[in-house]
């Protein structure tokens, strides 16, 4: 009974200590330090982008060091693991969205700001040219940022290889209007399909939600679409009931590529139960505003056309360059080979220049374009610039103290000497900062129907798990990755409100 009784306080005092630290963790958020003003006088450093690698680095750089200015089209961060969720309403996307002024006013000293495009960035000159694309423009939305140090980390774009019709017919899921876009879409497709006097045929064709890209991002979209038809569309429209139907379309031979062959045998399986149609080997050639043109490879290796009707049409087919990062390709001479993006060195520097850096998916660096690399690769450069700062900042004190040391008594120049010593020491150390390297913690997928794949890094060997109980480590993987406490609460309420509510089928 002692051994209860004192499991009991302990549990008792960790839930006060946990909800304490929360409490103060929201008051610290509430209340923002005054900062220190941004020092022209100091190396202006312009960052790129507010995606994983660009605030992976803002979060960790010590601002007071540079003068800190950020260029971005989106005012917030986007946790993307989550993005697919948004499209059925499961979470919010507001619950996946932190403001980057709320972060940014935490910084010890004060970071610019400014919501804009970077159209072009002159490395010449070392200027970027900058746009204001968004609806409310003042009597100035085009102007000019110099910079002494440019980190660029504006992701990467949504890859078509040029099929016509894309753009123009498909939804991309890369941003939160694409989520939005596409949980419209879903909604208004049902509605229209259930419209009095529907042709049998149109309603087939309207309720069939296409997926092309059997990466992560399409497998994990099939998967929250087939869960929103089974737990609620199904109940409060059973018309659809025989028609809604989900497919898959992949050019190679199988799904997800980057997993151990048993969890694409096992998503596969899973799929098939879900009754989610695969259609592997089978590359699109042509999108039209009802269906989609498809060339697939038959068992024994003839290629067939055909034509896939569809009412939705998801276009997840991977990444492509920016023009923007295009453009600095095609200014220097060193990029000349690189086709995917930024050649960098194994300091993160773009070849062929000597004060700009690339992080995340614009970058080229041989690792797979992930928000773990990205938010790896800004919080390497974060320490990079702190070391470098530092750096600086001992030189200086070595060259007064060498100064003094010269004139001094004999006692004076004796401690100048050790202090000499000891900042020499210090000097090695903040030197000797080693190359990028990135540490592989796995990866994740969720299937739908509750499950999820997994592909983690254990000691020095991969375990691959799939099934309900990876899905809960999924769902706390990424709980705990989230970028904020108070993200993390919004997406806690979300599944909790999704469980107990259902989603909501309304079109807005
Ligand atoms: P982004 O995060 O895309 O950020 C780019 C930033 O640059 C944005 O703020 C954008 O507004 C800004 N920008 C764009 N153009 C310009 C311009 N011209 N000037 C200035 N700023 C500009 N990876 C994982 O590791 N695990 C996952 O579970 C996972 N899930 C994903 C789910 C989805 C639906 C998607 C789409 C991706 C997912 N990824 C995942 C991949 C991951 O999101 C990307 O690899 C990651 O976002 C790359 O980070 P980044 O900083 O390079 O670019
Ligand atoms: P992807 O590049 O991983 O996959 C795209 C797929 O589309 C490929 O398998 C390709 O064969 C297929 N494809 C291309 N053109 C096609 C065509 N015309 N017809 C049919 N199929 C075609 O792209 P995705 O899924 O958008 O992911 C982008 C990056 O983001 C990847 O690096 C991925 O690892 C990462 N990501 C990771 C996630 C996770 O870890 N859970 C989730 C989502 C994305």
């Amino acid at each position: 009974w002692s051994f209860f009784r004192w499991a009991w306080r302990l549990t008792y005092l960790s839930a006060i200590g946990g909800f304490a630290w929360m409490c103060y963790g929201i008051y610290q958020n509430r209340t923002p330090a005054d900062q220190e003003d941004p020092d022209p006088r100091k190396k202006t450093l312009v960052v790129l982008g507010t995606g994983w690698g660009s605030v992976s680095l803002l979060k960790k750089l010590d601002t007071e060091n540079y003068n800190v200015v950020v260029i971005s089209p989106r005012n917030y961060f986007l946790f993307t693991p989550l993005l697919p969720s948004c499209t059925t309403g499961t979470i919010e996307h507001r619950s996946i969205m932190e403001p980057i002024r709320n972060f940014l006013r935490h910084k010890k000293a004060a970071v610019r700001y400014y919501e804009a495009e970077a159209t072009k960035i002159d490395y010449e000159k070392r200027v970027i040219y900058v746009n204001d694309e968004s609806e409310v423009k003042g009597s100035t939305s085009a102007t000019e940022v110099p910079f002494d140090l440019l980190v660029v980390g504006v992701g990467a774009e949504n890859a078509t290889f040029g099929i016509p019709g894309v753009r123009e017919h498909g939804c991309f899921l890369k941003e939160v209007f694409d989520a939005q876009k596409i949980r419209k879409r879903i909604m208004d497709c049902v509605e229209t399909a259930t419209f009095k006097d529907q042709p049998l045929e149109e309603v087939r064709r309207l309720l069939h939600m296409v997926v092309v890209g059997g990466g992560p991002t399409g497998v994990e979209f099939a998967g929250e679409l087939q869960d929103f038809f089974e737990n609620d569309l199904r109940k409060w429209i059973p018309e659809i009931a025989n028609n809604f139907h989900v497919t898959l379309v992949e050019a190679l031979p199988s799904v997800l590529p980057m997993f151990s062959k048993q969890l694409v045998d096992y998503t596969e399986q899973t799929f098939k139960e879900e009754t989610i149609d695969i259609r592997t080997k089978t590359m699109v050639k042509n999108v039209t505003e009802t269906y989609i043109e498809a060339e697939h490879t038959d068992p024994s290796g003839n290629k067939v056309l055909e034509r896939i009707p569809y009412g939705l049409l998801v276009w997840a087919t991977g990444n492509a360059v920016r023009p923007v990062v295009k453009d600095l390709m095609d200014q220097l001479p060193a990029q000349k080979d690189s086709r995917r993006g930024l050649a960098v060195n194994e300091y993160l520097v773009v070849k062929g220049t000597d004060n700009v850096w690339a992080v995340g998916d614009c970058a080229v660096a041989n690792y797979a374009p992930t928000a773990q690399v990205a938010s790896q690769e800004g919080a390497f450069l974060a320490r990079l610039f702190n070391q470098v700062a530092k750096t600086e900042q001992i030189e200086q004190e070595l060259a007064v103290l060498s100064e003094e040391q010269g004139t001094a008594q004999k006692d004076a120049r004796d401690e100048a000497l050790s202090k000499i010593k000891d900042l020499q020491k210090r000097l090695r150390r903040t030197k000797a900062m080693g190359p990028f390297e990135y540490s592989h913690q796995g990866s994740l997928a969720y299937i739908g129907s509750e499950k999820a794949v997994a592909d983690i890094s254990w000691l020095t060997g991969n375990v691959a798990s799939g099934g309900q109980l990876t899905y809960f480590f999924w769902r706390s993987a990424y709980l705990s990755m989230c970028f904020s406490t108070r993200n993390r609460i919004l997406v806690c309420m979300d599944w909790l409100k999704t469980q107990v509510f259902g989603r909501d089928v309304s079109r807005e």
